[in-house]
């Protein structure tokens, strides 16, 4: 293991596409970021310098983050953010994991433009549990906005709602030839006949999960968040933002006379205006003859189009997610807790009411704009950070740790909209003692329609051990988990009109973010967070926090 020294330069770069140029905040004036690779074990070294008006704090997503947590990056949970003309170096260790994982920054809507692949390679000589890939390929889906995502989430703020519909999903950054004035700005994959290609899907839209698929294409799922699964092939991929998936792309062995668009769309199953449109790259095979480029058969080429489902089909969806499971075997085993210490109930969902600024609200029925909430709780982030507050032990004012803090009372939670969900705001923690294992049910409710929420948790990978449809029933449905070979992932979706069970060991000393990643939904509240109290050993301990830790 090694360390590999990173240098962020957050800088404004002028970027153009659909015809439009506007000036965004880019790492070192690439957009999407730069790549992170490593190697399992490693330790990296990312300064961050912060050269625009805004300020700024960058997430690892996905990594774990052992005892490291001052270097996980959400604004006002981990850290204060860096200003204007400071640094700050997020110095962790990859302990335990490999694969495909992504960062963004995590303020405000920033990561809409700051975000990039992190890459993690096996130990070395430690092959993959699947076929060698020729050649490996991030494919990190986004967004485009012809607007400022900032002026488009402080209206989103302001009157409730607002237009949280971008101009264009990306591939690469490239929104594709199927949008007006985007032709040239395609993602472009050469391949070559009868090799493999891994392909490092990440989805970092803001708020669209996409199905995803390559025209006359079989995919092979081999990895998801960073975690080895069962393969399995199939047409199209389903991916939250906040998840990654790595396939394997298998090319044709001959040079066909063809190319093929490989395409993204959203699945969408809330209310309210979405962007149906689709982003577009293209599978080219190259052309090893050494004919004159006029004698090239490229005019005769044909386009193949994929077929993506439609933009609510949650048979589609539910088809896909449900064949995941671990890898579960000997070398990567899945250590599923199997006792539980603590249960949680938590009811995901959008209400409308006035409390997302308010200190007092009354629930959906006196609505004035949305809102969004955990357990009726609509979180609201302090004016310094809540690990620091933990740490100095000066919590009192900025967090209480009492979450979830009334007894919910029990509604019909898919059903009509019920009148006993008023909405607070809050800054409240779950408190737990180092090794708790923690079963987490969370419910969608349908008080303003149901919707599947992709929700991450921050510090920890977590097993997936039951989903269904309606409302949970905690006398027969955990009796269905599934404590073998579940997949093991830090984002997972509640699905819409239903719910989802996970399981984690809280084994990470630290304060760890949980929200849903459509990021206007993280904005209306939907987040909370948990605090895992250190352990007796050393290694149990979050470590002191580093010099150069922001202040706010
Ligand atoms: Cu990818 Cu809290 O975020």
């Amino acid at each position: 293991a090694i360390t590999r020294h990173y240098k962020f330069e957050i800088k404004l770069q002028n970027v153009t596409r659909l015809c439009h140029t506007k000036s965004i905040v880019t790492v070192n004036g690439q957009f999407p970021g730069p790549r992170i690779i490593a190697r399992e074990g490693d330790r990296l070294l990312i300064k961050v310098v912060n050269h625009v008006q805004n300020n700024i704090s960058i997430h690892w997503h996905g990594i774990r983050q052992l005892q490291t947590g001052w270097a996980d990056g959400p604004a006002y949970v981990t850290q204060c953010p860096i200003q204007t003309g400071q640094s700050y170096v997020y110095n962790y260790t990859i302990v335990g994991q490999r694969g495909t994982l992504f960062w963004h920054a995590h303020i405000s809507w920033l990561r809409s433009t700051v975000y990039g692949p992190i890459v993690i390679l096996p130990k070395r000589g430690v092959p993959y549990p699947f076929t060698k890939p020729f050649n490996e390929v991030p494919i990190i889906f986004g967004e485009w906005w012809n607007a400022d995502p900032e002026a488009v989430i402080s209206q989103a703020l302001q009157t409730g709602g607002g237009p949280n519909v971008s101009d264009a999903y990306t591939i690469n950054g490239l929104p594709g030839p199927l949008y007006n004035c985007s032709a040239k700005d395609t993602f472009k994959l050469k391949v070559k006949p009868g090799k493999t290609y891994l392909l490092r899907l990440i989805n970092a839209a803001l708020n669209d999960q996409l199905f995803f698929s390559i025209a006359n294409h079989t995919l092979k799922v081999v990895e998801a968040d960073a975690i080895y699964v069962k393969p399995f092939d199939t047409d199209t991929i389903l991916i939250s933002p906040g998840q990654t998936t790595n396939v394997l792309l298998k090319t044709k062995p001959k040079f066909p006379n063809a190319t093929f668009l490989m395409t993204a769309r959203p699945y969408v199953t809330g209310l309210g205006t979405f962007d149906n449109s689709t982003v577009a790259g293209i599978l080219e095979y190259e052309f090893l003859s050494k004919a004159p480029h006029s004698k090239l058969p490229m005019k005769k080429l044909q386009l193949f189009k994929p077929t993506l489902p439609a933009l609510n089909d949650t048979a589609s969806a539910t088809k896909f997610t449900s064949k995941l499971r671990s890898l579960a075997n000997a070398q990567f085993p899945a250590n599923v807790p199997q006792k539980v210490d603590k249960h949680f109930f938590f009811t995901i969902g959008l209400g409308t009411n006035p409390c997302q600024r308010n200190k007092t609200c009354q629930g959906p029925t006196n609505a004035t704009r949305f809102s969004a909430s955990v357990n009726n709780i609509s979180f609201a982030l302090p004016t310094t950070a809540l690990l620091q507050a933990h740490f100095s032990g000066q919590s009192n004012g900025v967090y209480s740790p009492d979450f979830p803090t009334r007894p919910l009372i029990p509604f019909n939670y898919t059903g009509n909209p019920p009148n006993n969900t008023n909405v607070n705001n809050g800054t409240k923690l779950v408190v737990l003692p180092f090794n708790t294992s923690v079963e987490l049910v969370m419910q969608d409710t349908s008080i303003l329609g149901a919707e599947s929420h992709p929700l991450h948790l921050h510090g920890f990978n977590f097993f997936v051990v039951g989903r269904g449809f309606g409302n949970f029933d905690p006398n027969s449905d955990p009796a269905k988990y599934n404590l073998v070979d579940p997949i093991e992932r830090n984002t997972v979706n509640v699905p819409s009109g239903g719910w989802v069970a996970i399981r984690f060991l809280a084994d990470n000393p630290g304060v760890w973010f949980m929200h849903c990643h459509l990021e206007v939904h993280t904005s209306w509240g939907l987040r909370m967070a948990w605090l895992v109290l250190d352990g007796k050993l050393p290694n149990q301990k979050l470590l002191p926090p580093p010099a150069d830790l922001p202040k706010c």
